[in-house]
């Protein structure tokens, strides 16, 4: 049998079949039962033994090389087939993806970051408490005794069994330090409890029932020197809540402070930061005084370092409380505190992270 030309013959017609289907009735006629492929490599049996090996192994490789062209030609029609298939539809590979929805941080978590990143960098722990908080370190351990007004003022939500939500972030100072000095530690200390805090209020612009505090806590020991005392005072805390300030509002800013009134500081203050939409020139933001209240703080009161393990006589310290909203607000111009908790996507999608 002339195998060359047979092969020749048998690519001839591959390459002649002019579609999918006649690839397909080629295939069955080489391949198939009795195909003519598989029957020239049979025909080995009938040659005299001595012919066999070398007739063998020259049908194989024809077997090969037609199965190979075959394939091709039947990828080929594939390909076709599939082309076609995909410019029948709307498929336009060369049209970009469609953009997926990336989530966005909510502005008080971008604010609560990097106010955590500035205190860190200062040298502040951050810590935390519960949320569900006792009577006693929500209002006693901070000077707040039974039938204090300030129990009435703050709208607790009280719980069936005794404990409450708490209102405030303070409560961690004293559970800070009642932990720490029971381990042994010596101030200095210096700590940020950023938090979520609830009041039964009635919901408006600027009043939310769950609202996000900073807490802030800084004690050392009392410095006895020639010149009297020194360590921590007025000025160590007009200082940090300016620098504060001044990276969360972005600008150069002046702070004032007045006198206020909080059971766990002494003195306490209201520190007020020259308005950020006015310069303080006044306007309806900040009422036209020019400034705007915007957060309490203090000298830690002799009462609760003593309830946090500390002799008032050896360690002194300042503490502040930003309600981080308000900040928030003054930072991007928002008007109503109701915007943070509403789930509004317009709302929440609109604020860029900066890079930390
Ligand atoms: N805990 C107070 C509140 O929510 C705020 C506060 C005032 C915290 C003075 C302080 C402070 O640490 O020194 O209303």
């Amino acid at each position: 049998m002339d195998i060359t030309g047979k092969q020749d013959e048998w690519l001839q017609a591959i390459a002649a079949a002019s579609d999918g289907p006649a690839v397909a009735e080629l295939e069955a006629r080489l391949f198939g039962q009795k195909g003519e492929v598989l029957e020239m490599v049979r025909s080995v049996t009938s040659l005299p033994r001595e012919e066999r090996p070398a007739f063998g192994k020259a049908a194989n490789g024809v077997k090969l090389t037609v199965d190979k062209a075959l394939a091709a030609r039947k990828d080929g029609f594939a390909q076709i087939e599939l082309n076609k298939e995909l410019n029948a539809t709307d498929f336009d590979p060369t049209e970009p993806g469609p953009r997926a929805r990336t989530g966005a941080m909510h502005p008080i978590t971008i604010v609560q970051n990097e106010l955590v990143d500035l205190f860190t960098s200062m040298g502040f722990q951050w810590e935390d408490g519960p949320e569900i908080e006792s009577e006693y370190f929500n209002f006693d351990a901070l000077n707040i005794p039974g039938d204090h007004p300030a129990r009435e003022s703050q709208d607790t939500f009280l719980l069936s069994d005794g404990n409450l939500l708490r209102t405030h972030t303070s409560p961690v100072q004293v559970r800070t330090l009642q932990r720490l000095v029971k381990q042994g530690f010596e101030p200095p200390l210096k700590v940020i409890v950023p938090g979520r805090c609830f009041r039964s209020e009635t919901v408006d612009k600027t009043h939310e029932h769950s609202f996000y505090q900073m807490e802030g806590l800084v004690v050392d020991r009392v410095q006895k020197g020639e010149n009297g005392a020194t360590g921590i005072s007025t000025a160590n805390l007009i200082h940090t809540m300016k620098t504060c300030l001044r990276v969360i509002l972005e600008r150069d800013v002046e702070v004032r402070l007045r006198p206020g009134f909080f059971p766990f500081v002494e003195p306490g203050f209201e520190l007020d930061v020259n308005c950020p939409f006015c310069s303080g020139k006044g306007c309806s933001v900040c009422k036209q005084s020019g400034w705007i209240e915007i957060l309490p703080c203090g000298m830690v009161h002799p009462n609760v370092l003593k309830e946090g393990g500390l002799d008032p006589e050896e360690y002194t310290g300042f503490a502040f409380g930003m309600g981080l909203q308000r900040v928030v607000m003054l930072r991007y111009g928002i008007d109503d505190i109701r915007h943070f908790m509403g789930g509004n996507l317009r709302f929440l999608s609109q604020f860029p992270e900066v890079p930390r």
